[in-house]
């Protein structure tokens, strides 16, 4: 079977350019580690969490979007960068892609605007960010206190490994 190039492909080209023009070689790693860790971490959450592949194709890419504007230009990392990071994605990715509907559009920007409302659970596509977000913190150094103490990876961790 030959490779397809799917919607993911058509939102990556996008994301790819943005991350290779970032000129701190610090930031490009960190954007390359985290965005695609949280991306695919979304992508499995969905798939365990019984939606299908074109549900986990969206999480993936909201995932990847989700902290993207922070690695673009480090002052924008702060407490309230959800919601700038949802209209830079809007902007520079979700608005070039003719591919997806402006449901599934309004959807993957809602994903990355409530990703850091951690303490309260929402909306069952925005909580597949969250989660991948937590847990990819977590995961990325399994014996390292700081995250893995958290309520929310504590569980994810169990849903993954247990249930
Ligand atoms: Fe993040």
């Amino acid at each position: 079977m030959e490779r397809q190039y799917t919607r993911l492909d058509e939102a990556r080209k996008l994301i790819d350019s943005i991350i290779k023009s970032i000129s701190d070689e610090e930031s490009k790693r960190g954007a390359y580690v985290h965005l695609y860790g949280v991306g695919l971490m979304a992508s499995l959450l969905a798939l365990k969490r019984g939606y299908s592949r074109e549900i986990a194709e969206m999480a993936e890419i909201s995932g990847i979007l989700h902290d993207l504007l922070t690695y673009v230009d480090r002052a924008e990392d702060t407490p309230d960068h959800a919601h700038k990071c949802a209209d830079y994605a809007k902007k520079m990715v979700l608005d070039g892609l003719d591919c997806f509907s402006e449901e599934e559009k309004r959807q993957i920007y809602n994903g990355i605007y409530n990703h850091s409302d951690k303490h309260e659970k929402g909306f069952w596509f925005d909580e597949i960010i969250k989660d991948a977000d937590a847990v990819q913190h977590s995961l990325r150094n399994p014996m390292e206190d700081f995250f893995y103490s958290e309520e929310r990876i504590q569980q994810v961790i169990r849903e993954l490994v247990c249930e």
